[in-house]
């Protein structure tokens, strides 16, 4: 397969890059705006009808929360008008598109994870501009497959964020007796890489629509730093305080656990436990420094 991968220098992408590889597809990577910039649609639509890609992952984004409720137009741009122009190119080409969207387009007033029949309604810029590109995805796109996930860690780190939680907490755990992390926010993490391996087998398929991709279970984020700090082996206490003290610019929902419906139903195995991904990840680590993993 010929996969074309929008996003591909990001935490997410290039992850999706090395595993297409992996398995023996070839993989068309566009790495970031300068490479591929979504915003513009003529671009898009040149770029897919130069390579006829025979699935498309849209792996861009704007993705930094907070920036979003700042900038909400660039937001918007590249959240939601970039998915409908990769969405109307994948639609021109016949190309296969695999939209990755967000468990921040819920509200976060279950107490039980999201499911794909669940109500989106975003608390935050981001939230509506990704629920807007999901929108745009399906209704311009062909055979489009919108994916929701959360809490993404993967060996690149985030581009906007600048690294990702699994690695600040490494890193903070070593130069701090404690750090204070909130308890009231629950979300599922999730490895690109376990993410990236599922999303090469839902381009192969037909499946259209939305379906949830994540590691199974969910936690806050002082469980998930304790269990990092656990698998470290490091004595770190790991300090209890709400979202709220913070003073983030957006609001967040405060459960966004997500879970799949549709994957039990097509026979697809869940992916595995966070915290197994967790071990793996840390266990594999070896793009982290020596001096912070052994500090
Ligand atoms: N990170 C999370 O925890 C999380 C959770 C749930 C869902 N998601 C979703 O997962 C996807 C991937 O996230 P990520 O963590 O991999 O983000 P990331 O590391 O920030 O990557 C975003 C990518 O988008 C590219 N990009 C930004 N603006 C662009 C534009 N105008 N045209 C083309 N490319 C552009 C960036 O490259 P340049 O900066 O070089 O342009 C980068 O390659 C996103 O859809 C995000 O909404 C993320």
């Amino acid at each position: 397969m010929k996969i074309l991968v929008i996003g591909a220098n990001g935490q997410l992408g290039s992850d999706v890059v090395r595993a297409a590889e992996r398995a023996g597809h070839q993989a068309v990577p566009f790495r970031g705006r300068h490479e591929l910039d979504v915003t513009r649609a003529e671009e898009v639509s040149r770029a897919l009808a130069a390579h006829r890609p025979d699935a498309v992952m849209n792996a861009a984004a704007r993705c930094d929360v907070d920036a979003c409720e700042t900038d909400s137009a660039r937001a918007w741009e590249v959240n939601a008008l970039g998915a409908r122009h990769v969405a109307q190119a994948c639609r021109d080409q016949g190309s296969r598109l695999l939209h990755v969207s967000t468990d921040y387009v819920f509200s976060g007033d279950k107490d039980q994870p999201y499911v794909e029949t669940d109500l989106p309604r975003p608390l935050n810029t981001y939230g509506i501009t990704k629920l807007a590109g999901e929108h745009f995805a399906l209704a311009y796109g062909g055979r489009t497959l919108v994916v929701r996930t959360s809490g993404l860690y993967g060996i690149q780190g985030s581009r906007e964020k600048g690294g990702n939680f699994v690695e600040t907490m490494v890193r903070l755990s070593a130069v701090r007796p404690e750090i204070r992390l909130a308890c009231d926010q629950v979300l599922s993490p999730t490895s690109t890489r376990d993410l990236s391996e599922t999303l090469l087998g839902l381009a192969g398929l037909d499946l259209c629509g939305v379906v949830h991709v994540c590691n199974r279970g969910a936690c806050s984020w002082l469980e998930w730093a304790t269990e990092i700090f656990r698998l470290l082996g490091r004595d770190v206490r790991a300090c209890p305080v709400p979202l709220d003290s913070f003073g983030l610019q957006a609001r967040r929902p405060r459960y966004s656990a997500l879970e799949s419906l549709v994957f039990p139903r097509i026979g697809i195995p869940p992916l595995p436990h966070w915290q197994d991904a967790l071990a793996r990840y840390l266990r594999e680590a070896r793009h982290l420094p020596d001096s912070v993993l052994h500090s």
